[in-house]
């Protein structure tokens, strides 16, 4: 089944996956993730072997990221709906409660504000920094304001905001702030001492009052690793969830799961065993050499640019008018390199994001050279363009009167095919849905989820 898969390791695969090239790493946290695969995290009095791994793996985040008290959890998404749950439930508002999210933030405030019952009032970034912008996120915040929120970077263009400006308007309306290091958290520290000129963006700066880092993003841990840290207590315990009120077992939850395994632990735990500070610094060494060759190649490359000034290694790079990323993206699928395409919004323009791992060092000019080939052929094709009417067809469809059948045959019509396998051509997908509003894309996007699992 895996055989259409793309790879885990080598580098080519510049999103979801981090490769540390070290295997012996990765067979390290495998042995502990299967040694752990069975015991359950719902019941910290049966497996306490839990409590001091967690124990171990929050410490060590805390330690570098400005102290806190901690909770491991499954994800980016999950320490975020945490520190959600936690703002919410530590500041009773008279309306509905509200959170404050530049526009560049993480999906998953707006999940969380969509499961937890809150409003989310998007602020604009700077135009050329694609940073937040502290005025507007001052002048967001109401008396229904529970949380605001800064990121360390943003995912789309890498960037920093400026956390403690962020931080301090909110601290001068009493109001919690959460810094999304999710990406940032296990690589920032490693960069700056590697020579990066990384701002203060962690528990340690004023104001700040959670922050979510990821281990399986820059941690290398394998899927189903994060920690959110609080800084106080209190705080944390608004995060837990507690149920008697039933004459079943005690349910004591730290997380938004209940019966969990505590695989994801082990291999987490492993992996911060096995790199040490050594290696997750050789690691950052890495890194920051590698994105600076990138954004520096990238520079040379008729037709792209990088967006903004990324401190992190996350590069964004647009097109332009003769190079469509979205056929530059396909490009690079055929010769074997996955780039993945971002769609313009808030008059931010399309762009392909290149996480740039310890990893994409040894490869860095295969990428270069990929990435010029795919752009030159991307010139010779042109944009990629709907077949016309199919915006407007889309964009007027009735999507709830239109069966999961009746989808895939519209998606066939512009060359997808929704039963799976292969390698999908994506850059007239990526045309249309670009080419519609958000919520429009957010219809077609739970439409085309139905139909690959029909
Ligand atoms: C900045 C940021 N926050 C949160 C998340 C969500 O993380 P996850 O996919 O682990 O839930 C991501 C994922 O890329 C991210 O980049």
């Amino acid at each position: 089944m895996r055989q259409d898969d793309l790879p885990v390791r080598g580098g080519k695969v510049t999103a979801y996956v981090y490769d540390t090239g070290r295997p012996e790493v990765h067979e390290a946290a495998a042995r502990a993730y299967a040694e752990m695969l069975e015991v359950n995290c719902l019941d910290p009095t049966a497996f306490p072997s839990i409590v001091e791994m967690e124990r171990q793996v929050v410490g060590a985040v805390a330690a570098e990221l400005g102290g806190g008290h901690g909770i491991f959890t499954s994800g980016g998404t999950e320490s975020i709906m945490l520190a959600v749950k936690a703002a919410r439930d530590s500041r009773p508002v008279a309306g509905r409660p509200a959170l404050v999210a530049p526009v560049t933030a993480h999906p998953a405030f707006h999940k969380a504000a969509h499961y937890l019952g809150l409003d989310v009032v998007r602020t604009p970034v700077d135009p050329g920094t694609f940073r937040a912008d502290p005025a507007a996120v001052a002048a967001a915040i109401t008396r229904d304001t529970v949380l605001v929120v800064a990121s360390a970077p943003s995912y789309p263009q890498g960037v920093l905001d400026p956390v403690a400006e962020i931080a301090a308007a909110a601290a001068a309306r009493g109001v919690p702030c959460h810094v999304d290091a999710c990406v940032g958290g296990w690589l920032l520290p490693w960069l700056r001492e590697a020579g990066a000129e990384v701002p203060p963006f962690d528990l340690s700066v004023s104001g700040v009052t959670s922050l979510s880092c990821d281990l399986h993003k820059f941690g290398y841990a394998p899927k189903g690793a994060s920690v959110v840290l609080f800084r106080d207590p209190a705080m944390r315990r608004r995060a837990y969830y507690a149920s008697a009120a039933w004459p079943g077992y005690t349910v004591i939850n730290a997380t938004v799961q209940s019966s969990r395994s505590a695989g994801p632990l082990g291999g987490a735990w492993a992996t911060l065993q096995a790199l040490g500070r050594e290696g997750y610094l050789r690691l950052g060494r890495d890194t920051l050499a590698a994105a600076r060759l990138l954004r520096e190649g990238v520079a040379g490359i008729p037709g792209l640019r990088v967006l903004g000034d990324p401190v992190s290694s996350l590069v964004a790079i647009a097109g332009s008018d003769e190079v469509d990323v979205f056929v530059l993206s396909d490009e690079a699928r055929k010769r074997g390199w996955f780039l993945q395409p971002q769609l313009s919004y808030a008059g931010i323009p399309a762009n392909i994001h290149i996480t740039v791992t310890g990893a994409t060092l040894a490869g860095v000019d295969a990428m270069l050279k990929v990435i010029a080939e795919s752009a030159a052929a991307a010139r010779e094709r042109g944009p990629a363009t709907p077949p016309p009417g199919l915006v407007e067809l889309v964009a007027g469809l009735d999507l709830d009167a239109l069966d999961d059948a009746a989808f895939g045959e519209l998606a066939a019509s512009v060359g997808v095919n929704l039963t799976g396998g292969g390698q999908p051509e994506m850059a007239v997908v990526n045309a249309i849905l670009d080419a519609l509003d958000p919520e429009t894309r957010e219809s077609i996007l739970i439409r085309f989820l139905s139909t690959i699992y029909a």
